[in-house]
């Protein structure tokens, strides 16, 4: 387009340079019968509301559409499901506190997501809007190899797709396999959690380590690991401030019922079928899973030694009886005394994961990797650049990057990468 075509078509020297005139940005990017949700503001969402409206036809987006409010005046599933919050999930909470939640209501604090706040986990709102650049579709099997509280798992499932969750902390596993199960769950399932938690404290705290009639075998017991969850939230929660448990623990646990409520009521009113997910703790760096099994992988790894994730969920991980010190030595990022052996082990790891993740996925299929880098702790090296560096030698080819910013002033990272690797 010619630099004159330009000036017309964003309206220069006509009316529309009067202030009352002023076109919205989004105008240029969108046509009017698309309604962007109230939080949509970001260069990125804004990119990826784009990518949406290019790849979904009308009926999709209303379906899974992950940034818009309406189209055609018709409100989209993810509008009905974040809009849906029970009062409760508020009740108590401070007033910073309600409005960072009610801010968020649209991109992190809907479905079960908001079921015990795990560091480090992706942005759903994000993993949506990729699931659906990428295409996935019903009958399609998606992996997380690193798929710490499950998020990908949760997302696939509310559009009716199937995914497997791998991760090394056990602990990380049940919070995901909570977070999915309630998806599924019934009305009265959710009662009966209620009716119970005066009873189940006391089971949970007659011990130091959990008691044998809340230990999970196969039988996934949606209503006892409920319950468990909220008490290591709750004993998480009493570490950091003044309360005690015995105070934190019901009202924890009355938010998650509250939470998994609303969305029980949204997927009932709207006939969602759910994806199937299933779990295992196994190794990133060696999946328990054939070649060419899966079509899509979603993950993001450690960053380097961002986070030391044994260390944060150590009090939950020793109630649960694990041994952290043998769990320390398999994880990504946590192995070494020094910084540059510690940066040596990463990578090492990350190329062992590239490769299994190469290895797994369909051939013309996609591999996206979020990852940002701490400077200061890398000593300049940037993580992605390396990521990238690796992927290319295992058989992938990078064909998108989409910068994301982190906001809050205490992060050390700025942005984070997503990007898109096609397996050849
Ligand atoms: C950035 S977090 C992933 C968060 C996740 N995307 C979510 O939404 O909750 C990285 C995860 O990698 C896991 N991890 C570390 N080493 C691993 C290994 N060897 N195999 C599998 N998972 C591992 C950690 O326990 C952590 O949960």
């Amino acid at each position: 387009m010619s630099e004159i075509a330009i000036t017309q078509t964003l309206g220069q020297n006509s009316d529309s340079n009067k202030i009352e005139n002023l076109p919205k940005i989004t105008s240029f990017l969108l046509p009017k019968e698309y309604e962007l949700l109230p939080n949509a503001s970001e260069l990125f969402e804004l990119e990826f509301a784009f990518y949406e409206y290019k790849f979904l036809l009308k009926s999709e987006i209303i379906e899974r559409g992950a940034f818009f409010k309406t189209v055609d005046g018709i409100p989209t599933q993810h509008y009905i499901i974040c809009s849906n919050n029970n009062p409760l999930v508020w009740k108590g909470r401070s007033e910073v506190t309600k409005s960072y939640f009610k801010e968020g209501n649209f991109s992190t604090g809907y479905a079960t997501h908001g079921l015990f706040p795990y560091r480090g986990k992706f942005h759903p709102q994000l993993i949506k809007g990729i699931l659906n650049i990428l295409k996935v579709k019903p009958g399609d099997t998606i992996l997380d190899p690193m798929c710490g509280s499950g998020t990908l798992n949760v997302e696939a499932a509310i559009i009716g797709i199937d995914s497997i969750g791998i991760e090394k902390s056990p602990f990380c596993t049940l919070m995901s396999k909570v977070k999915y199960e309630s998806l599924k769950v019934f009305t009265e399932q959710l009662s009966r959690v209620e009716t119970e938690i005066n009873e189940n404290y006391k089971i949970l705290m007659s011990k130091k380590t959990l008691p044998d009639n809340f230990k999970l075998d196969d039988r996934f017991n949606v209503e006892k690991s409920i319950t468990l969850l909220a008490f290591l939230d709750a004993m998480g929660y009493a570490r950091r401030c003044s309360k005690g448990i015995d105070i934190l623990f019901p009202t924890v646990l009355k938010r998650y019922i509250a939470q998994i409520d609303s969305f029980v009521h949204a997927r009932d009113k709207l006939n969602l079928k759910i994806g199937k997910a299933r779990f295992e703790i196994a190794d990133a760096r060696n999946l328990p899973l054939g070649n060419k099994k899966v079509d899509a992988i979603v993950t993001s790894p450690p960053y380097s030694f961002a986070i030391d994730y044994v260390d944060n969920d150590r009090p939950q991980l020793e109630y649960l009886g694990y041994d952290t010190s043998k769990l320390r030595d398999e994880m990504i990022g946590l192995k070494g005394k020094t910084k540059k052996e510690k940066l040596a082990n990463y990578f090492n790891d990350m190329n062992m994961v590239l490769s299994e993740m190469s290895r797994v996925l369909n051939i013309g299929k996609y591999a996206v990797i979020i990852i940002g880098s701490n400077d200061i702790q890398t000593g300049g090296i940037r993580l992605e650049t390396k990521v990238e560096e690796m992927a290319l030698e295992n058989e992938f080819v990078l064909d998108q990057k989409i910068v994301k910013p982190i906001k809050g002033i205490q992060n050390t990272m700025r942005d984070e990468y997503i990007l898109f690797f096609r397996k050849v």
